[in-house]
C-alpha cells in the first residue's frame, strides 16, 4: 500500500518529529510503501499566488502544482502530522492544500452539488495541542482543532474514511507518557 505523509514541523527535535518516526517504522514493519512530505525540510512555498490562481482559473495547472498533485494522486492511503497552531495547521500545510486541492483534481461542482474527487481509502490526521482536553471540552471547541482539516476538506473532497488522532498537553508530558503515545502510534502505522 502506497501511504504519503505530510508531515509539517519546523524543529528535527521536536515530539512531532518523534511521532513521525514511529509511524514510518510502523507502516514499514506493515510492508508500506512510505513517501514521506516534509514540507519545512523542503521549504515548500506556501503560498499560491495571483499567477498561480489566474492560471488555474483558466484551466491551466501550473507545473509545480501539477507535480505537487501528482505525489498526492499516486499515493492510495494519506497520513498528516503536525502541531495544533492557533486552532489550525501550521500555515506551511494550509498553504499545501490551497495549492494542492484545486477545483477539478480535488472537487468538482456539478448539478448535484459538491463531488469530491479524492480515491483514497483512508486518511489519518495527527494533531498535538499543548492545550489540555478539558480546556477543549470546556471551552466547545473541540471539534475546530480537527475538522476544518478531517470534514472541512478531506471529507469534502471525497475521502470517506478520515480518521483523527489528538494528543494534548503535549509541552509538559513526562517521557513515560511521550513514550506510551509513541508505541501507540507506531502500533497505529502497523494497522494503518
Ligand atoms: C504559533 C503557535 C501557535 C499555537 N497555537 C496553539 C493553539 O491554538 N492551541 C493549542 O492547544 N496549542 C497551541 N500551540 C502549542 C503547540 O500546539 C504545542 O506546543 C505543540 O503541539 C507541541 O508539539 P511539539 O513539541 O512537537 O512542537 C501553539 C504553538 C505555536 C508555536
Amino acid at each position: 500500500m502506497k501511504t504519503l505523509i505530510v508531515y509539517a514541523h519546523p524543529n528535527p527535535q521536536s515530539f512531532n518529529r518523534a511521532i513521525l518516526d514511529a509511524l514510518v517504522a510502523g507502516l514499514q514493519a506493515a510492508k508500506h510503501e512510505v513517501v514521506i512530505k516534509d514540507l519545512y525540510a523542503e521549504n515548500f512555498d506556501p503560498v499560491l499566488k495571483a499567477q498561480d490562481l489566474e492560471q488555474l482559473q483558466s484551466g491551466n495547472i501550473p507545473p509545480r502544482i501539477q507535480a505537487e498533485q501528482q505525489t498526492l494522486l499516486d499515493a492510495e492511503q494519506i497520513i498528516f502530522i503536525y502541531p495544533l497552531w492557533w486552532f489550525d495547521r501550521p500555515a506551511i500545510l494550509k498553504g499545501w492544500f490551497d495549492i494542492v486541492f484545486t477545483n477539478q483534481v480535488a472537487f468538482t461542482f456539478n448539478d448535484k452539488g459538491v463531488q469530491g474527487l479524492l480515491k483514497h481509502k483512508k486518511a489519518l490526521v495527527i494533531i498535538t495541542a499543548g492545550g489540555s482536553e478539558s480546556y477543549f471540552q470546556d471551552t466547545d471547541a473541540m471539534p475546530l482543532i480537527h475538522r476544518p482539516v478531517t470534514d472541512g476538506t478531506l471529507g469534502f473532497c471525497g475521502i470517506q474514511d478520515v480518521q483523527h488522532k489528538i494528543y494534548f498537553d503535549v509541552p509538559s508530558l513526562t517521557d513515560e507518557k511521550r513514550q506510551r503515545i509513541l508505541q501507540e502510534i507506531e502500533q497505529a502505522g502497523k494497522e494503518f
